[in-house]
């Protein structure tokens, strides 16, 4: 199997689970990681130190327990405090720290952050540098393929990336006015692969084992990163790792074993979150692991309703016993 390293770091297989707000916590990185991926990235934490105290933060930069090697995001605009937060994260337990210049949100951490970024090309020098300097670990660069149609100016970055230390970039095909509509386009991440020595992953709509396949052989990149396609399908890393050594698709998991998962899933977040919070963040992970499901909407306003952790594990789990056993689920006796 081909592999990838960022820094003393080999990644295998060459498929990366991406950095998402509100869905990359550490229970569904932990899930990923066994089911196949070869790095999980963090949801972004913000650089200003005043809001590190906070719960979300605590629960961001919480890495116990969790496999090699550990990616954490960081975003930001001003380079000596990206810098602190990279050196904060790393007395937290990061291995590598990667920097968020591809989100689209106006205001990231209340600042102009992520893809804004890509317009000022001397900060984001500054910032890397700065970022690079700060820590002994491998720093790495998420970017998008620019602000709009007119700046597209990932390339020179992507050079920027490279001369500044950084140790791997990963390119979202899609500029930052597109936001998520349109296809990701994958030449430009060919022409900045084909620039580069370091490594560079891409990103974007890559929803199968094929595609994965296709989008590694058409821009020569050395890694894949999944991001939406993950949600509810977190075995989609061990398909693409299969597909990508020996060209063959798995069969779909066994309904036993995506109860099993889920179930799994369910109990880590609520001993993770607590019961209050756990229950909630659960429904979002229940509905999209029902997504492709013909009776997803029952099951969802089923399961929604359930507000204590026993509860929703029970619901879950009787609807997975009657999917398994061949009998339509009686939901809402269920309830
Ligand atoms: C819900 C959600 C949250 C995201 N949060 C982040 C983030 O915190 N940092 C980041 O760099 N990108 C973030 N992204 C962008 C993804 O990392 C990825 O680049 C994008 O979804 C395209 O990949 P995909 O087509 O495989 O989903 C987010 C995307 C989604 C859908």
């Amino acid at each position: 199997m081909r592999a990838m390293r960022i820094g003393s770091h080999t990644l295998a297989p060459r498929v990366v689970l991406a950095p998402m707000a509100g869905v990359t916590d550490k229970p569904f990185r932990v899930l990923c990681k066994r089911l196949g991926a070869g790095l999980c990235v963090s949801e972004m934490t913000t650089s200003d130190p005043r809001f590190w105290s906070t719960a979300k933060s605590r629960h961001r930069m919480d890495h116990a327990g969790e496999p090699d090697p550990i990616s954490v995001q960081i975003a930001g605009t001003v380079p000596q405090v990206m810098a602190e937060a990279a050196r904060y994260n790393v007395d937290h337990g990061a291995q590598i720290v990667d920097i968020n210049m591809g989100c689209p949100a106006k205001k990231v951490c209340n600042a102009w952050a992520g893809s804004a970024l890509m317009r000022e090309p001397e900060l984001v020098a500054r910032i890397l540098e700065s970022v690079v300097a700060a820590v002994d670990v491998p720093v790495t660069l998420k970017i998008r393929t620019g602000w709009d149609h007119d700046q597209r100016n990932a390339p020179l970055i992507a050079r920027i990336a490279e001369q500044s230390g950084i140790a791997a970039l990963a390119v979202h095909g899609r500029t930052r006015d597109q936001q998520y509509t349109g296809s990701a386009e994958y030449d430009t991440i060919a022409a900045i692969k084909a620039q580069l020595s370091i490594p560079v992953i891409a990103n974007g709509d890559i929803d199968s084992p094929r595609k994965a396949a296709a989008v590694l052989a058409h821009t020569g990149c050395d890694a894949v990163m999944v991001g939406r396609a993950a949600q509810g399908r977190p075995w989609i890393f061990r398909e693409i790792a299969h597909f990508l050594e020996h060209g063959e698709e798995l069969p779909a998991p066994p309904l036993a074993e995506v109860r099993a998962i889920l179930l799994g899933h369910l109990e880590h977040l609520h001993a993770f979150y607590g019961e209050v919070s756990g229950v909630r963040i659960a429904r979002k992970h229940l509905g999209w692991y029902a997504k492709d499901r013909p009776e997803n909407a029952a099951f969802r306003a089923v399961v929604n309703r359930a507000e204590s952790a026993e509860q929703q594990l029970r619901l879950t789990r009787d609807y997975f016993d009657a999917l398994v056993a061949g009998v339509a689920p009686e939901l809402s006796a269920a309830a």
